[in-house]
């Protein structure tokens, strides 16, 4: 099976030496990416700025801003049995990046920041039999919340999760599927969750591939 896991931050310059970021370390997508290598899969891993050491898989594709990493999905996700979108992706990008260094004036700075392409929503509108995967982090309604984007973006999984698990080696994860069917791990590693994930998505990808055979 052929599994595209995406993970970390992306980085959006201002300038050359300045960026808009998160607080994402890109732990759950290593760790997603260490439980599909171990249970067989070819794994290509499309990654931003890692605070962890990135695992041993096939194929490492480091991108910076959200742009590169839509460009690198995007491309690879033709050839995957399986997306998963584990990499937080920045909404917003300046619009301008100068090169060299913004001088400080006296006068507040404004950047207007438009929109990055949504990856995944773009994944989901195109999906063929592929299983397609996404996380949701949401402070209020988690779990209404993340049924909207299952829905919005095609998913076959949703992962919710909350701010506390950015950066924590544990968390506590709620799976939906677009079957309805649900599931909460509980103040659980990041590796355990990660093989649960895998496993799901390995036996709906096998659903799959026997109902078009
Ligand atoms: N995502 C993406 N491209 C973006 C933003 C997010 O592919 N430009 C993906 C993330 O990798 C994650 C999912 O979308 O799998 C959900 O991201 P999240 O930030 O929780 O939700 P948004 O859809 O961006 O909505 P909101 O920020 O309003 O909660």
């Amino acid at each position: 099976m052929r599994t595209l896991i995406t993970a970390g931050p992306t980085r959006e310059f201002i300038d050359d030496v300045r960026y808009i970021s998160n607080a994402s370390t890109g732990r759950m997508g290593c760790a997603l990416a260490r439980a599909a290598k171990e249970a067989g899969d070819h794994v290509t891993l499309v990654c931003g700025h890692l605070e962890c050491e990135a695992p041993e898989g096939d194929t490492l594709i480091p991108v910076v801003s959200a742009k590169e990493m839509h460009d690198a999905v995007l491309h690879q996700a033709p050839k995957a049995d399986v997306v998963i979108m584990a990499a937080a992706v920045a909404d917003y990008r300046p619009a301008e990046r100068p090169p060299g260094k913004r001088k400080k004036a006296r006068r507040e700075l404004v950047l207007p920041l438009p929109r990055t392409p949504d990856i995944l929503a773009e994944l989901g509108r195109q999906k063929g039999e592929q299983v397609l995967v996404g996380f949701a982090l949401d402070v209020e309604n988690r779990t209404e919340a993340a049924v909207s984007k299952l829905r919005s973006k095609n998913l076959d999984l949703v992962v919710a999760n909350s701010p506390a698990a950015i950066g924590a080696q544990r968390a506590t994860v709620e799976l939906i599927f677009a079957s309805g069917e649900s599931e909460t791990l509980e103040n659980r590693p990041k590796s355990e969750i990660a093989r649960r994930i895998i496993a799901a998505v390995r036996r709906m990808a096998a659903d799959s591939a026997a109902e078009n055979s």
